[in-house]
């Protein structure tokens, strides 16, 4: 399996280009925030062991993200090229993947920003509540308002997207970025994109990389 994790802080963009690779170039691609907020939605018993974590900003322990992936990646071909988007956050997520052969990571790309920008991408984002595209109030708005350009669903503001919890959620990611970069140098296989550019310049570098 060829598997590329993004890596960067929340509101870097993973999501926006993921999506955007996986429509247009047949990409695999699996976020495990939006995995978490479907299993929320079902009421399963994952939804609701994750559903305090995430509301706080904090990270779902590395057992139950793992597990999902695991899952997650055993339905695919040997031949998949994979994104993962979320996934890993933590070097033990990252060893995890790496311990079998199948489903070792081929590249791990990172999102480079500055910290200003991300509340204002976070606190800006709209979601579709049927399809899950990203839009932004400023950046990124949608033709009518409140609802999704692609699918017509209704567009919502994640609880985790409120100013309180996106400030706990950047403290997380600082907590844990630079151990998981010094993991992916020394595999020799981290990429650095930067991120603050418009998304159709983001995704013709993320091309390249994923080359
Ligand atoms: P998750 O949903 O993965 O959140 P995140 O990583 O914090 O990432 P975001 O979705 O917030 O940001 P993004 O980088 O995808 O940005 P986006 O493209 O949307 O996780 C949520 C929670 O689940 C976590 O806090 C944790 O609790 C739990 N969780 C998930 N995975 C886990 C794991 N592996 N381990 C443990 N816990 C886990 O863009 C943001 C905004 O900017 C959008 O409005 C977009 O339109 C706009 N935008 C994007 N690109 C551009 C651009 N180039 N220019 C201008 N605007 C842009």
């Amino acid at each position: 399996m060829n598997i590329s994790v993004f890596l960067g802080a929340p509101g870097s963009g993973k999501g926006t280009q993921a999506k955007k690779l996986a429509q247009s170039y047949g990409y695999v691609h699996f976020s495990t925030g939006d995995m978490l907020r479907a299993a929320i939605q079902a009421g399963s018993e994952v939804g609701l062991q994750a559903k305090g974590f995430i509301d706080r900003g904090d990270l779902v322990p590395d057992g139950v993200m793992i597990s999902i992936i695991e899952s997650a990646l055993a339905g695919l071909s040997k031949d998949a090229r994979v994104l993962l988007d979320g996934f890993p956050r933590t070097v033990p997520q990252a060893q995890a993947l790496d311990s079998k052969n199948h489903t070792a990571v081929t590249r791990a790309l990172f999102f480079k920003i500055p910290e200003p920008i991300l509340i204002t991408r976070l606190t800006g984002r709209r979601t579709c509540r049927k399809c899950g595209e990203s839009f932004h109030v400023i950046f990124l708005p949608p033709k009518t308002q409140g609802i999704c350009d692609r699918c017509g669903g209704e567009l919502f503001q994640r609880t985790d997207d409120m100013e309180e919890v996106v400030v706990r959620r950047l403290e997380v990611f600082k907590g844990q970025n630079e151990r998981l970069m010094d993991y992916f140098r020394n595999r020799r296989c981290l990429f650095e994109v930067d991120a603050d550019r418009p998304v159709d310049e983001v995704q013709g570098s993320l091309l390249r990389m994923l080359s």
